[in-house]
């Protein structure tokens, strides 16, 4: 797309995609038939998408209008670590993660359990999020740090 469209025309693409099988319902938004979700809460909001060969396991709320690209990885839910019992043996222990509206999450890129990615953030492809992101910043890398800011982007 080389021009803004407006939320309707977006709607209506997605629409069309998933007319021609290309693309699923998933609760208010739209998922790639390859995504795979673990039976868990799961909510996905109005205008989003996740993108194809997504893995998305626990508790994971996606808001209003966020970009989930290919091959990005949420785990909400960690092993226990403890030193005496095998970590297969230990109880998975559920923590929520929270991507609120207008997020766009790079390809490639792994969500921690608990992390709260705030409403406008970007997070660069081939990330790792394991802390929260605030509103409008630019995360990028391994682990993933503030590399800039929505607010005071300049078009290259
Ligand atoms: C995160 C992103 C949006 C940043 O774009 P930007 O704000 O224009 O940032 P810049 O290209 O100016 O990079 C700023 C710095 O961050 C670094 N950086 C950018 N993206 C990075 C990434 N994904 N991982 C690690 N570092 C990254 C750059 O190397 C640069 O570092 P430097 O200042 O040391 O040179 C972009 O790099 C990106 O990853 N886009 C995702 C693409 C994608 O997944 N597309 C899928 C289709 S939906």
């Amino acid at each position: 797309m080389s021009k803004n469209i407006t939320k309707e025309e977006r709607l209506n693409h997605m629409r069309e995609m998933e007319k021609r099988g290309e693309i699923l319902k998933r609760d208010k938004g739209y998922i790639y038939p390859s995504v795979l979700i673990l039976p868990s809460n799961f909510h996905l909001g109005e205008g989003s998408h996740v993108g194809a060969y997504s893995i998305i396991a626990g508790p994971v709320s996606i808001g209003n209008w966020c970009l989930i690209s290919q091959h990005v990885y949420m785990w909400a839910n960690e092993h226990g670590l403890e030193p005496d019992k095998e970590i297969c043996l230990q109880p998975i222990v559920e923590i929520p993660i929270k991507i609120e509206d207008d997020v766009w999450v790079g390809t490639g890129a792994i969500i921690t359990a608990g992390v709260t990615i705030h409403n406008h953030a970007v997070v660069g492809a081939g990330s790792v999020v394991t802390h929260d992101i605030p509103e409008y910043e630019i995360w990028a890398g391994v682990p993933a740090k503030k590399i800039g800011d929505r607010r005071t982007w300049k078009k290259r």
